[in-house]
């Protein structure tokens, strides 16, 4: 058991109670921000001259010779340590005898899991924005591909106006670049450096809080050593943030699932993004897509947990706050792997554009536009409606769409109808008719999707 504060202690820690409060098993996960944060920190303190030049090089050094051990497997991370701080500076000490011990000189393990804590939230959260994009490119390029592919648009999963697939692509197009909007914010909140922040108070060593913070990326310091410790707020964003990713992976999933049903078959699956069942040979099911939308719970507990954790914690540092790793840990890289299966599966998936364009025409998907027809020849929009609610049920007592019936049949329902009914409802004019602004519409969505191709070259 190896512990970085035994001094005061006249008994050994019972072992349960070691384990317990140990948390090398999964703060290892950030040995190398762990490192850095110790490199940058005597990098400064070698500046300031409360360590030697020689002093300082050695330490970074053998800091450096520690992680690459590491790194190639010669140096294992066992629970021998308390922590990953533990790890480290013993470590250091048994490779530089008393030299290694001046490591932790005006710091404190509390300002030091901060600054790995946040350092390792800073590298996920561009990890995720990269993933980001690249589902993002997939999505705009089936876009630009399928701008007249028509499909039915739904509401309530009752068919109701004809779309095409580029539109419905765009509509995940918007949420995952919010998601990425959000994270860049988060970035912006979040990278401040909380190493010097001390136990709670600061220090009264001459620390050059600029240089820590400039070494490490940072914006520059925090600015009140209380919150610098005990912050986690920039991880409950982070987590806010992924929760919202799943949420819409998770529907945008469902829309998979019910499109590669045997009932709609909009799409078919790669078989490499899909399972088989061991009982019933013909079955091919969307197994990526069902897990990613059952992996979205465990996200959001992540962010329910640390929440709750963060609730009742008198400042400052507080060991409830240890408890801010593991989940997030989970959450962080159950959203990088379903983005990228998710992406996967999309880029690969094959769109059956006659069972969607079929399943536009026999909807009454153009029952709208054949009311608007009316509206447009003097009828009131309270009669069309009801003119055409007519012909619907006309239509589903013989099987038939609207454009199926003859100009006679429908002049006996009503007689403004004329021959250009049939050019008014077709599913072509329907769509792209729809020129506003984020509209289906070819010439609409061809103006957006250039919009969205710009923002991408740009971030
Ligand atoms: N393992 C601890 C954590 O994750 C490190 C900080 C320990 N600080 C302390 N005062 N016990 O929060």
């Amino acid at each position: 058991m190896a512990q970085l504060w035994g001094g005061r202690f006249t008994k050994e820690t019972d072992k349960l109670v070691y384990n317990f409060n140990a948390s090398i098993g999964f703060d290892q996960k950030f040995y190398r921000q762990d490192i850095e944060g110790s490199i940058a920190h005597v990098k400064m303190l070698g500046k300031q001259g409360i360590l030697t030049e020689k002093e300082m090089q050695d330490i970074v050094k053998c800091l450096n010779e520690i992680r690459e051990d590491v790194e190639a497997g010669s140096l294992e991370i066992t629970d021998e340590y308390e922590d990953i701080h533990s790890f480290v500076e013993a470590n250091l000490i048994e490779r530089l005898g008393d030299t290694g011990k001046k490591l932790h000189t005006g710091r404190s393990r509390n300002d030091q899991v901060a600054l790995d804590m946040r350092l390792y939230t800073r590298g996920e959260v561009l990890a995720t924005d990269v993933l980001l994009k690249e589902l993002l490119e997939t999505i705009i390029k089936i876009m630009e591909e399928n701008t007249e592919t028509i499909m039915p648009g739904f509401t309530h999963l009752q068919k109701a106006q004809p779309i095409t697939l580029a539109h419905h692509m765009g509509a995940y197009f918007e949420m995952f670049k919010r998601d990425r909007l959000r994270l860049h914010d988060i970035y912006e909140r979040m990278n401040y450096c909380p190493l010097g922040s001390g136990a709670l108070a600061g220090t009264t060593y001459p620390l050059d809080r600029e240089y820590t913070a400039e070494l490490l990326d940072f914006y520059g310091p925090t600015l009140n050593s209380m919150d610098g410790v005990s912050d986690r707020d920039y991880l409950i964003e982070f987590l806010s943030a992924c929760a919202t990713i799943m949420m819409h992976l998770s529907r945008f999933s469902e829309e998979v699932i019910i499109w590669n049903s045997n009932e709609y078959q909009f799409v078919e699956i790669d078989d490499a993004y899909s399972t088989g069942s061991s009982i019933m040979p013909q079955k091919k099911n969307p197994d990526i897509a069902e897990l990613v939308r059952g992996k979205t719970g465990r996200v959001y507990g992540a962010l329910m947990s640390l929440l709750t954790t963060m609730k009742g914690i008198p400042l400052a540092y507080n060991k409830d706050m240890q408890e801010d790793k593991e989940f997030s840990f989970d959450a962080m890289d159950t959203v990088k792997g379903c983005i990228a299966l998710f992406n996967g599966m999309l880029a690969t998936m094959k769109f059956n554009k006659d069972k969607m364009r079929a399943s536009a025409n026999h909807g009454f998907t153009n029952a709208t536009d054949a009311a608007d027809y009316l509206v447009n020849h003097g009828v009131p929009f309270r009669d069309a409606h009801g003119i055409v609610g007519q012909i619907v049920l006309y239509c589903i007592d013989r099987g038939i769409a609207i454009d199926d019936m003859s100009l006679e049949e429908l002049k006996a329902i009503s007689p403004v109808f004329e021959e250009d009914i049939y050019e008014a409802i077709s599913m072509e004019t329907c769509v792209n008719k729809r020129l506003t602004v984020g509209a289906p519409g070819k010439e609409a969505m061809e103006r957006v999707i250039a919009i969205e191709k710009d923002y991408l070259s740009k971030n």
